[in-house]
């Protein structure tokens, strides 16, 4: 097997076009050239994500951010040097490889894509691209699974260097070996709140998830009702660091529930009504009782997950990872039962191509590729059961 490899990898699940092109010599992860481009702007009018709108942006944008990654990382299409557009010539050298074909540049191994879950009409942008890239480059392609993604933005993540701002990117990573397991995973983002067990790497059991709403809709939908901009959770966060936790005893859903799955559409009901009945409350205090809630419950049942499954770490991904508060009470929790938490850097909570990479280059070693022609979208797909099918 080579020592090293280097992939493009592509995410377009939602509503954040991501490109990557990372590179990986033995444990190390390289981050060469990475960008995302947010529609947060262009959903903040309709309040949320449309998804034929979502991917019309992708579909906009997707050529100049493909450019800019591949020129950053030095990375040319085979017959593409001049700067113009091949010339059939060229282009037949490249397609057929041999002798003739322009291989002197940098070139990437294989293609890292979201296959799902998300939006249809958004991952088919990334994945039709990455088929017709796999095609022109000869190249395989790696599928890589959305939350599978979020979970190794916080395992290859190390304590010391995790940035500390949004605008902080760190571009090297270490992949741990298998002294790291067993891991527990908390995923939290808008459409996703799970807990994930994992006992080697590429593997994943989910011990438990949301019955109803995902944490960040919690988030969302209850900003809205204190007429709070798109997307609510960090416009909710930061008026709630104005407010007094205690001021509402909202419920703490499924708290003594004898399994660790979740439901917060009960939460963003009880703060419906506690509005309407209080026309006077002050919205940060409901901001603050709100989020104390969510974090609670957070907190109490990956807690109780981590007493059964004793992990050596407890990972914390997705968007609302980015929750300050979150960050800090689940950290002190597990100190007490010491275990450390890692999280994911602040710049790769969101949806974005790094943690696609940072999945795909293990997956390649893995043998886990496919051609451009098996290559699908899924709006929705279990975890574990598609995990296996790879061995
Ligand atoms: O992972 P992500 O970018 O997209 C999905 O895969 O869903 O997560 C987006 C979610 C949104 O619901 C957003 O409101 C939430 O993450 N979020 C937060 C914070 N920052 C983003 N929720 C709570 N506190 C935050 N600071
Ligand atoms: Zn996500």
């Amino acid at each position: 097997m080579k020592q090293s490899n280097r992939i493009l990898a592509i995410e377009t699940s939602c509503d954040e076009t991501g490109l990557a092109v990372l590179q990986k010599k033995g444990d190390a992860i390289e981050v060469i050239s990475q960008v995302v481009a947010s529609q947060v702007d262009i959903h903040a009018e309709t309040g949320g994500v449309v998804p034929e709108v979502a991917a019309r942006e992708h579909v906009k944008i997707f050529q100049p951010l493909l450019k800019k990654v591949l020129k950053e990382a030095n990375i040319v299409s085979p017959g593409w040097r001049s700067g113009g557009p091949p010339t059939r010539a060229q282009q037949q050298r490249a397609l057929g490889g041999g002798a003739g074909a322009d291989r002197t540049r940098g070139e990437v191994d294989a293609i890292a894509i979201t296959v799902g879950p998300g939006l249809i009409p958004a991952l088919a942008v990334g994945v039709q691209a990455a088929r017709t890239l796999a095609y022109a480059w000869h190249k395989p392609i790696i599928p890589v699974h959305h939350i599978e993604g979020h979970i190794y933005s916080a395992l290859c993540a190390e304590k010391s260097q995790i940035p500390m701002t949004k605008s902080q990117t760190n571009t090297k990573f270490q992949i741990p070996g298998p002294k790291a397991f067993p891991i527990l995973a908390l995923i939290v983002s808008g459409g996703h709140t799970m807990l994930i067990e994992m006992r080697e790497h590429l593997h994943y059991r989910v011990l438990g998830e949301t019955r109803d709403d995902a944490a960040g809709e919690a988030f969302d939908k209850v900003a809205r009702l204190l007429n709070l901009p798109y997307p609510g959770g960090p416009a909710l966060s930061r008026l709630a660091e104005r407010g007094n936790p205690r001021a509402f005893a909202f419920p703490r859903p499924m708290v003594h529930s004898n399994n660790f799955d979740f439901s917060f559409s009960g939460l963003k009901t009880a703060v419906y009504y506690t509005l309407r009945d209080n026309p006077t409350a002050k919205p940060e205090d409901i901001a603050a009782s709100f989020q104390q809630a969510v974090v609670d419950t957070l907190v109490t049942k990956t807690a109780q997950a981590a007493q059964a499954v004793r992990p050596q770490a407890v990972l914390l991904a997705g968007g609302v990872a980015a929750n300050t508060r979150l960050r800090q009470e689940l950290t002190a929790t597990l100190a007490q039962q010491r275990i450390e938490l890692r999280a994911a850097p602040l710049a790769l909570c969101g949806d974005n191509a790094v943690m696609i990479g940072q999945t795909g280059l293990l997956a390649l070693e893995h043998m886990r590729t496919i051609s451009w022609q098996q290559l699908e979208a899924h709006a929705r797909i279990d975890l574990t059961p598609w995990a296996e099918r790879w061995g």
